[in-house]
C-alpha cells in the first residue's frame, strides 16, 4: 500500500548524512550499509511503529528540504536542535549533548576561542560549526562533509577545522597527527527532526527515547559506540 507521498506505509524513511562517525556512517561487507548510534535509535522507533527502517544518504544541507518535501519521514543525523531549524521542522526531545571542539595541526592549538579570529576554518556546509565559525572569521570554507574538511586542514590548506566532539574524537582515534582542542563553546543538543505536519510520529518519537532512556538500551548504546 502507498500513502500520499508514494511512500510504502510500512517503512520509516530517514534521512541522514553517513559520514559522521559514531553517529551515522557507512560499513557492512560492501560498504554500502548505513550504521551508528542514531541509525539504531531510528531503527527501534520504526519497530514500535511497526515498520521497516529505510535510510537514505543525502548532503547535510539537503536533509530539512527533503523532509519538508516529503521525501523523507524523520532526519537522524546528529542535528544541533536551533530555534532557526525549529522554525521548518519539529524536534523531538535532546537525545545527545555535544559541543564544537577545534581541530588544528599538532603545536598549533588554540588556548581561547579569541584566538580563532580571522583565521582560516574549514567547517562542514550548514553544520552549526559552520554558523559558528562565521562569528569568528570571514575566512571560513565549507565542505559537503566534515572528513573533506579535516583532510584540507591535514594538507595544509586551512588553520583549523570546527567540528562536533564526538566525530572529531573518533577521527583522532584514526589520525593521532593532529590535535584536537575543547574550548568553552556553548552545549548544543542532538533532536530527530519531523515534519510539522507529523504529529504522530513526533509523539511515537518521543516515547521511544523515553523508552530506550528508561530501559538501559539508550545507556548500551552510548557504552558500544562512545568508546
Ligand atoms: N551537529 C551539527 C549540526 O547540527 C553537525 C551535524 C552533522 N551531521 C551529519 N550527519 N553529517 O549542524
Amino acid at each position: 500500500t502507498l500513502t500520499g507521498c508514494g511512500k510504502k506505509e510500512n517503512v520509516l524513511v530517514v534521512g541522514t548524512n553517513a559520514a559522521f562517525p559514531p553517529f551515522e556512517y557507512m560499513g557492512g561487507p560492501n560498504g554500502d550499509e548505513a550504521k551508528g548510534f542514531d541509525i539504531d535509535i531510528a531503527r527501534q522507533i520504526a519497530e514500535d511503529a511497526g515498520k521497516t527502517l529505510k535510510v537514505e544518504n543525502m548532503k547535510f544541507d539537503s536533509l530539512i528540504v527533503a523532509l519538508n518535501a516529503g521525501k523523507i519521514d524523520m532526519i537522524a543525523a546528529g542535528m544541533t536542535i536551533t530555534p532557526e531549524r525549529q522554525k521548518a521542522v519539529s524536534f523531538s526531545q535532546p537525545y545527545y549533548e555535544a559541543t564544537q571542539v577545534v581541530l588544528t595541526q599538532q603545536g598549533k592549538a588554540p588556548t581561547s576561542p579569541e584566538d580563532l579570529k580571522d583565521k582560516i576554518i574549514a567547517v562542514q556546509l550548514g553544520s552549526t560549526g559552520d554558523i559558528m565559525a562565521k562569528e569568528y572569521s570571514h575566512n571560513v570554507v565549507a565542505f559537503n562533509t566534515g572528513f573533506e574538511a579535516i583532510m584540507e586542514l591535514k594538507n595544509g590548506k586551512v588553520d583549523l577545522v570546527l567540528f562536533d566532539s564526538e566525530p572529531a574524537a573518533n577521527h583522532m582515534k584514526k589520525n593521532p597527527d593532529l590535535q584536537l582542542t575543547t574550548l568553552a563553546f556553548e552545549p548544543e543538543y542532538y533532536g530527530l527532526a519531523i515534519s510539522k505536519e507529523n504529529a504522530e510520529l513526533l509523539k511515537q518519537t518521543n516515547a521511544t527515547l523515553d523508552k530506550m532512556k528508561s530501559n538501559g538500551q539508550y545507556d548500551a548504546l552510548i557504552s558500544q559506540y562512545m568508546k
